[in-house]
């Protein structure tokens, strides 16, 4: 759940959102359940019944950025730090929500989740371990918001989709990198289900009759995306002089890109 810039959330232990956790939610034909594990491919064009993925100004904004960044040099080692970093921040956010929910399907969906963030947090730091010939250190900060279950899935929802689409980025940048994009498309197909159960999960309870809350989730979750989107962008401003100067003046300029810069 690759994620570089944001807080994170955590839901609030024991809060009662009967509808959202009831069994229906995560049965055969419904909900989390019709999200069909997706085959792999690079490819972070939404598919057909993917309208809800649609490309919007911020995703293609942060498309062009990282591909500017991604010129400087040691780019492609640090972004895999960073990657690492961000995966490992969101195995953290899952574990910590793990606990409020309630359906036993629906827990099921969400370890394989948190199994699948693992592989991706272990399989991202043995790529930059082994290309920078460096430890990664990794933070160990705990997750900071509280959020309620309906609050979380509207969060990590876009959370994925993001997630979903820089990974799409990040492959193309990659093609010098097989055994990174190798793995860029294992993690592809992890990131285009996690977004795809969330997302028919919250479709579920709105047809169970919470469509108001689940509105007011997305709101809030959209604004937190915005705000992660702005950091991005003051982010990518601060190294756009060394972007120019490195293309105009090629190597001697400026410093290469540390392993705790940001990888969009
Ligand atoms: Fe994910
Ligand atoms: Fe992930």
């Amino acid at each position: 759940m690759p994620r570089l810039h944001e807080r994170v959330p955590v839901p609030e232990q024991g809060e009662s959102h009967p509808p959202a956790m009831d069994e229906s939610a995560a049965t055969p034909g419904g909900g989390a359940a019709a999200a069909e594990q997706a085959p792999a491919d690079s490819s972070s064009k939404p598919r057909r019944g993917d309208a809800w993925k649609r490309r919007d100004v911020k995703a293609r904004l942060l498309e062009h950025m990282v591909r500017l960044r991604s010129g400087l040099p040691g780019w492609h080692v640090a972004a895999l730090g960073n990657l690492a970093k961000s995966e490992a921040e969101g195995v953290r956010v899952l574990e910590r929500a793990l606990p409020a929910i309630r359906s036993e399907k629906l827990r099921t969906i969400f370890q394989k989740h948190i199994k699948d963030e693992h592989r991706h947090t272990a399989g991202f730091t043995d790529l930059y371990e082994k290309l920078s010939g460096k430890k990664l250190e990794r933070s160990g900060a705990e997750p900071a918001l509280k959020m309620h279950v309906v609050g979380l899935f509207a969060y990590l929802e876009i959370t994925e989709l993001r997630g979903e689409e820089m990974i799409g980025n990040y492959y193309r940048l990659y093609q010098d990198y097989p055994e990174v994009q190798a793995f860029m498309q294992t993690v592809l197909r992890d990131e285009r289900y996690h977004a795809s159960y969330l997302h028919a999960q919250l479709e579920e309870w709105i047809r169970d009759g919470i469509g108001k809350e689940v509105a007011r989730a997305r709101r809030a979750a959209a604004r937190i995306d915005t705000r992660g989107f702005l950091t991005q962008l003051a982010a990518f401003l601060g190294v756009l002089p060394r972007i120019v100067l490195w293309r105009v003046f090629g190597r001697g300029v400026g410093r290469t890109e540390g392993a705790h810069g940001s990888a969009g």
